[in-house]
């Protein structure tokens, strides 16, 4: 199958502020220089907050992981798990065609889709609420024939339930994910013929099915907000102000990072059109270079050090000279122009840096205000007259 950018695409994309954090804290797990190993990730929330992934969603993610533009066109267009044209605005329904399905009854699960939502996959709804794909085995063979909807597996399914949820979903209903015909899990459909005794005492749902019922989310997408947003790795986000990871120029719906309607999808303005040709991926897919990330302000920078030469950046923790050669390279050479940074001129800074989120998991500003007073931090005293700790 050609795999190609949808012919009609937004005109921007942004996180929310919740997956911007989220977004960032993926960046502190890699090694410095290695950031672009986050692209799957990356790619994969601004689809989870989307529901596809647009062309402006995949150089957003290029260009807040410092790599060619091409290289992220390059793992999106590649892997079949990324939508590149807009989905159903509930559902993106699909369907196991592999063995054990296909012979437990795929194809009639295809034909319902066929018959409810459009008569080719990855073709919308007239109502625009659902597509449909059919996909290679999704691992639940013992269970066919099954579809993912969302997040969830929906298994053991008929022709006839399938058409029910489908309707049950349009009507902003989460049916009970899981095997259709009341199996617990992947037991004998007859009932178990061994180790009965586990089957006392168990919970109404398998774990999987009881997290879904009780999250009572399947298809809602995921803006940040429904989960913490959890970096024990990165103690620094914790006393982030709660300033640093805005995005003023995202819509007002994201900024405060609602959901657009009660189905919680949030807003992403292609129009959703499921004909015409697929666009042409080759053609300038630099336009709008730079502001992708946004909510930024260049720091005040100076041409030169003043006075008796610059401050040694390398007091600083997380500056090594290499560091300390790029800050002087940007104009920086003062602890107090450091001191004196807003969370826009941090995210200035940040974005030209090639290990970003060092700023403030490094507590920069903190140790720069003291440095600029002329007192000492724990790590200036000992840094001293050493080289810087791990940036060379
Ligand atoms: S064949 Fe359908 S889940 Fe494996």
């Amino acid at each position: 199958m050609l795999r190609r950018l949808h012919d009609t695409q937004p005109e921007s994309f942004a996180f929310t502020p919740a997956n911007l954090d989220w977004a960032r804290a993926q960046l502190t797990k890699y090694p410095e220089g290695r950031q672009a190993s986050a692209i799957i990730p990356l790619l994969w929330r601004a689809q989870e907050q989307e529901g596809w992934l647009s062309r402006p969603a995949i150089e957003y993610v290029a260009d807040m992981l410092d790599m060619a533009r091409i290289r992220a066109l390059e793992v999106a267009t590649f892997y079949f798990m990324f939508q590149l044209q807009p989905v159903g605005s509930v559902a993106n329904i699909q369907i196991c065609g592999t063995t054990s399905c296909m012979i437990c009854g795929a194809e009639d699960l295809v034909a319902v889709c066929r018959d409810k939502i459009a008569p080719k996959p990855h073709m919308l709804s007239d109502d625009g609420k659902f597509s449909w794909e059919e996909v290679e085995c999704l691992g639940a063979c013992a269970n066919a024939p099954m579809a993912q909807i969302g997040k969830d597996y929906y298994e053991d399914l008929t022709a006839e339930r399938l058409g029910e949820i489908i309707d049950a979903l349009a009507a902003g209903e989460v049916p009970v994910p899981g095997s259709q015909t009341g199996r617990f899990s992947s037991e004998p459909a007859a009932g178990l013929t061994s180790l009965k005794e586990f089957d006392s005492g168990r919970t109404q749902y398998n774990a999987s099915v009881q997290l879904a019922v009780d999250l009572g989310d399947t298809v809602k997408r995921i803006d940040g907000t429904e989960v913490p947003i959890l970096t024990p790795w990165l103690d620094a986000a914790k006393k982030r102000s709660p300033e640093a990871g805005k995005t003023p120029e995202a819509p007002a719906d994201r900024a405060e990072g609602h959901p657009v309607d009660e189905t919680g999808i949030s807003r992403q303005t292609a129009p959703a059109t499921p004909k015409g040709k697929p666009g042409d991926p080759t053609e300038d897919t630099h336009a709008g270079e730079g502001g992708a990330l946004g909510g930024e302000a260049k720091p005040v920078t100076l041409e030169a050090p003043r006075g008796d030469g610059p401050d040694d950046l390398k007091q600083l923790k997380g500056v090594g000279p290499k560091l300390e050669k790029t800050l002087n390279e940007l104009g920086i050479y003062h602890f107090d122009q450091i001191a004196a940074w807003t969370p826009a001129e941090i995210a200035w800074v940040d974005d030209r840096l090639r290990f970003k989120g060092r700023i403030e998991r490094d507590g920069w500003i903190e140790q720069a205000k003291t440095l600029a007073s002329g007192g000492e931090t724990e790590f200036s005293a000992r840094a001293k007259g050493a080289p810087g700790d791990d940036d060379a």
